[in-house]
C-alpha cells in the first residue's frame, strides 16, 4: 500500500517537450502569461517547463494557486537565488531574498513601518492622503499645461514622477519637481527594471548567454547599472537621515527604519538593511502605481462614455465645490468597479515575482523538490472563463450587483497583489492612491485621445505590462480647484 502511495506522490509533472540547452525559452513568445494559460489548457493548471537549465513549475488558476500559496504557504514562500536578484537593493532586498527567519523579520519591519506611515491612525491616514491629493493636483496642473493649444502629450513620465513623489514623501519627507532633471533621469532608467526580473526573463535561467556579445548581455549589464545607480541615490538620502537622526522625532519612513534596525533591541539586521528596505519600498511603490495609472488613462480615452459616466457619478457625490476624498469611496461604486476592471483586464503584474519552494512539497499529487522555481500566473486567474463572463471584454459593470453596489466576492477574486506569505505589502496604499488619483483627475479634467493615433491595448512584457506609447489632451472641467487665481 505504501509503495502504491509513494508511486502516486511521485507522479511526474506534465509539460511540453524541452529542447536541449534552451528548453522552452523559444516558445514563450512576446506574452509569456498568455502562453502559460494556453499550455494550462493542454497540460492542466500545474505543469513544468524548462528554461535553460532550470526546471520551472507554472501554477495557473485560482484553485491551484490558492492551494500552493495559502495551504502550503511556507513551502512556496521562497525566491530563487537568481544572479540578478542579488544585484537589487545592494544585495539587502527583502522582496528578492529567499525565505528565512531573517527574511520574516525583515518583512515585518517593512510592513509595520509602511502601515505606521499610511494607515496606523487617523492622523497618519490623513497625512498620507494629503500627500496623494497634492500630487494629484500637481498632475492636473501639469496635464492642463501640457494640453495648452490643444496639444497632445505622453502622460507616462508625469505618472512616474507623481507615483515616485508619493513614496519619496513617505520615505524621505521630500518630493521633487516634475522638471527636476536628475530625478527624471533616474526614474526613466528605473522604468526598465521590470524587463529583467519579470518571470520568463532569460538572463537568470540561461546565464551562459552572458558570455556572448548579444542583447541579453546588455540587458544584464544595464540591470546592474540601474540598480547600483538607484541604490547609491537611496543610500545618500539614508546617510543624510542617519547624520541628522534624533530618537525623539521620527520624520519619515527612513527614520523609522533606522530606529528599528539600528537602535532597536537585538535587531538581527545589520544597518545596510535600512538602505535595502527603503530601496525596495520606493522601487515597488513607484513602477506599479505609474503603470496602472497609464492604463487607467488609456481606458478613459478609449471609452469616453465610461469617462462621462464616471464624471457624472463623481459630480453627484462630490459636487463641484470640493475635491473627491477617500470618504467618498464607498459612494462611488462605479469608480471602484472601473479600477477593478482595469486591474483584472490588464492584469498588469501578469506573473508575480518568481517564487521557489523552501522544501519538498506535494500538491495535486505532484511532487516538487526543494528550490524549484515557481511561476504564479495571475493573468490566468483574472481571465478564467469559468469565473468571468467574456473575460476578454472590458466591462466595469461586471463588478456591480442589480442595485449598483460593488460585489465584494467578485472584487476579491481579482488577483493582482498575489496572496500568501509573499503577498504585496503595499496593497492598501496602492488602492488609496489609485482611487484618489483617478477620482481627482476625472473631477478636474476631461481627457481625449489623439485622433491621429490608433489607440491600441498592446503592451510590453516585464514584471509589469506597460501600454505602448499613446498621447492625450486634457480639458479643464470648470474652475480647477486648489489653484489660487
Ligand atoms: C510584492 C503587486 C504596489 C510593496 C508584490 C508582488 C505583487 C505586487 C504581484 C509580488 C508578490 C509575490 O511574489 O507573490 C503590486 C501592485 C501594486 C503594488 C499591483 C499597485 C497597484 C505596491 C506599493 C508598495 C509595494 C505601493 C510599497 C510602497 C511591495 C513589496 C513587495 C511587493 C515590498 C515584496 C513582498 C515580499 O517579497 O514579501 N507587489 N504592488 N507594492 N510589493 Fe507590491
Amino acid at each position: 500500500f505504501l509503495w502504491v502511495r509513494n508511486l502516486h506522490l511521485k507522479k511526474k509533472l506534465p509539460g511540453p517537450f524541452a529542447w536541449p540547452l534552451v528548453g522552452n525559452a523559444m516558445q514563450l513568445g512576446q506574452m509569456p502569461h498568455v502562453t502559460f494559460s494556453k499550455l494550462a489548457k493542454k497540460y492542466g493548471n500545474i505543469y513544468q517547463i524548462r528554461l535553460g537549465c532550470n526546471d520551472i513549475v507554472v501554477l495557473n488558476g485560482y484553485t491551484v494557486i490558492r492551494q500552493a500559496l495559502i495551504e502550503h504557504s511556507t513551502e512556496f514562500a521562497g525566491r530563487p537565488n537568481f544572479a540578478s536578484f542579488q544585484m537589487i537593493s545592494g544585495g539587502k532586498s527583502m522582496t528578492f531574498s529567499n525565505y528565512s527567519k531573517q527574511w520574516r523579520i525583515h518583512r515585518k519591519v517593512a510592513q509595520s513601518t509602511l502601515r505606521a506611515f499610511s494607515s496606523a491612525s487617523s492622523e497618519t491616514k490623513k497625512n498620507f492622503e494629503q500627500h496623494v491629493v497634492a500630487e494629484a493636483m500637481e498632475l492636473v496642473q501639469i496635464f492642463l499645461r501640457l494640453s495648452a493649444n490643444r496639444r497632445y502629450f505622453d502622460p507616462s513620465h508625469e505618472f512616474t514622477v507623481a507615483a515616485a513623489n508619493v513614496i519619496c514623501a513617505l520615505c524621505f519627507g521630500k518630493r521633487y519637481g516634475h522638471d527636476d532633471p536628475e530625478f527624471r533621469t533616474l526614474l526613466g532608467r528605473v522604468d526598465k527594471f521590470g524587463e529583467t526580473v519579470g518571470a520568463g526573463s532569460l538572463v537568470d535561467v540561461m546565464p551562459w548567454l552572458q558570455s556572448f556579445p548579444n542583447p541579453v548581455r546588455s540587458v544584464y549589464e544595464n540591470f546592474k547599472n540601474i540598480n547600483e545607480e538607484f541604490f547609491a541615490y537611496v543610500k545618500d538620502k539614508v546617510l543624510q537621515h542617519r547624520n541628522t537622526y534624533n530618537p525623539e522625532v521620527t520624520r519619515d519612513i527612513s527614520d523609522a527604519i533606522i530606529n528599528v534596525i539600528e537602535h532597536g533591541k537585538d535587531s538581527p539586521l545589520s544597518k545596510e538593511f535600512v538602505e535595502g528596505t527603503v530601496t525596495d519600498l520606493i522601487g515597488a511603490g513607484q513602477d506599479t502605481i505609474s503603470t496602472v495609472m497609464q492604463w487607467i488613462l488609456l481606458f478613459l480615452v478609449k471609452y469616453p462614455t465610461i469617462q462621462t459616466k464616471l464624471q457624472q457619478h463623481i459630480d453627484k457625490v462630490v459636487g463641484r465645490d470640493r475635491l473627491p476624498s477617500v470618504e467618498d469611496k464607498s459612494s462611488l461604486a462605479y469608480l471602484s468597479a472601473f479600477i477593478y476592471e482595469t486591474m483584472r483586464y490588464t492584469s498588469f503584474v501578469p506573473v508575480t515575482i518568481p517564487h521557489s519552494t523552501t522544501c519538498d512539497v506535494t500538491i495535486e499529487g505532484f511532487h516538487i523538490t526543494k528550490d524549484t522555481v515557481v511561476f504564479i500566473n495571475q493573468w490566468s486567474v483574472n481571465h478564467d472563463p469559468q469565473k468571468w463572463k467574456d473575460p476578454q471584454i472590458f466591462d466595469p459593470s461586471r463588478f456591480l450587483d442589480e442595485s449598483g453596489a460593488l460585489d465584494k466576492d467578485l472584487t476579491n477574486s481579482v488577483m493582482i497583489f498575489s496572496t500568501g506569505k509573499r503577498r504585496c505589502i503595499g496593497d492598501q496604499i496602492a488602492k488609496t492612491e489609485i482611487f484618489l488619483f483617478t477620482a481627482i483627475l476625472l473631477h478636474q479634467c476631461t481627457f481625449e485621445c489623439n485622433p491621429s493615433q490608433a489607440l491600441s491595448l498592446d503592451c510590453t512584457y516585464g514584471l509589469t505590462l506597460k501600454p505602448c506609447l499613446y498621447t492625450v489632451t486634457a480639458k479643464p472641467r470648470g474652475k480647477p480647484l486648489g489653484i489660487v487665481s
